[in-house]
């Protein structure tokens, strides 16, 4: 029978991939679906390369548990996405807290993302440069780096990680870009300027957080959007969560919105690939967040495969 890894190669994509914690790799049956060669070709560090990990104090980087997904994915043979550079969360309180002068700021920024991108040279097949810099209206988020900064933050984030690396690929990504309206016009907006001016950037992550029977009836129409300003697209962060416990019913529904996403990942050709937020409903971040909803992912807690698999490869156009 099909995967996912393996129905997405044949739909043309790159990759079908899925988020990975450090803490989820002593559990053998996930690390097996994980490393089983068809279901996942790709693979995105849940929380190990952000800034709170990489560079716990100023100037002082490390990288373990980083490498651990890194080298896992090597030997596994699949991709890597780098997650993330810049993001107003998970943000040591030496930054977060403000008190740097714009000139200091702009090269803890430059240190940070050199050295980041810059570790992982050669290993990354794309990294989120910048996450999450809107709010859901499009104004911009009020972070350190805006407050301190304004808007020249991401270019200096993304010519630190160009310089670092000159083959990966380097992403701006952001939740609620999958509709038309504000946010995504927002993204559409500071791409278009950032390719004027000469910026290095190469593609928009949306990250894909839905809910069941809620997902976006537009997110086509934004792909083939943002894929006309001359950049690529990829569904970075897809789980589609609801109230638990999911009846029949609603993991039928939740399974032809998984189709239905996948689909319009498949119909833009310059859609490269889909990570799901992890695989198993037994890690996933939801229930942590929004408390009395989860069972957003592809495989139950006890790793059974849900209708929401065979709908991923539907969407693929591969049964
Ligand atoms: O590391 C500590 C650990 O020492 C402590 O014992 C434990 C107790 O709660 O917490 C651990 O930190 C948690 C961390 O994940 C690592 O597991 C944090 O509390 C928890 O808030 C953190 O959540 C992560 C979340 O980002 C933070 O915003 C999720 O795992 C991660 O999946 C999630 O991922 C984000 C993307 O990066 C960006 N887009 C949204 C997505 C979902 O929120």
């Amino acid at each position: 029978s099909a995967q996912l890894n393996t129905a997405a190669k044949a739909a043309g994509k790159l990759y079908f991939g899925t988020a990975v914690d450090n803490g989820d790799l002593s559990d053998s049956t996930y690390k097996s679906i994980l490393g089983n060669g068809v279901d996942f070709g790709q693979v995105t560090a849940a929380n190990s390369m952000k800034w709170d990990a990489t560079e716990p104090s100023r100037g002082s980087f490390t990288f373990t548990n980083g490498d651990v997904i890194a080298n896992l994915a090597k030997s596994n043979g699949q991709l890597l996405r780098g997650h993330n550079c810049v993001w107003y969360n998970q943000l040591p309180s030496w930054v977060s807290s403000g008190g740097f002068s714009a000139s200091t700021l702009q090269s803890v920024i430059t240190t940070h993302c050199s050295t980041v991108v810059g570790h992982y040279k050669g290993q990354v097949y794309s990294w989120d440069v910048v996450n999450e810099p809107f709010n859901d209206d499009g104004t911009w988020r009020t972070d350190v780096f805006y407050n301190t900064l304004n808007t020249s933050y991401v270019a200096t984030a993304l010519n630190a990680a160009k310089s670092a690396d000159s083959s990966t690929k380097l992403y701006i990504n952001d939740y609620n870009l999958e509709y038309t309206g504000s946010k995504a016009t927002a993204m559409e907006s500071l791409v278009s300027s950032l390719k004027s001016a000469g910026t290095p950037i190469d593609g928009i992550g949306l990250q894909g957080h839905f809910i069941v029977g809620q997902v976006s009836t537009s997110l086509q129409s934004v792909l083939n959007t943002f894929v006309g300003l001359g950049v690529e697209v990829a569904i970075t962060e897809l789980d589609i969560r609801t109230t638990v416990p999911a009846s029949t019913a609603t993991l039928a529904q939740q399974s032809t919105d998984y189709q239905n996403v996948i689909a319009a990942c498949k119909a833009v050709s310059k859609c490269v690939g889909v990570t799901v937020w992890d695989f198993t409903d037994k890690y996933s971040w939801v229930p942590n967040t929004f408390s009395g909803q989860g069972a957003a992912c592809p495989w139950d807690a006890s790793y059974n495969k849900k209708p929401a698999y065979q709908g991923i490869l539907n969407g693929f156009g591969y049964t």
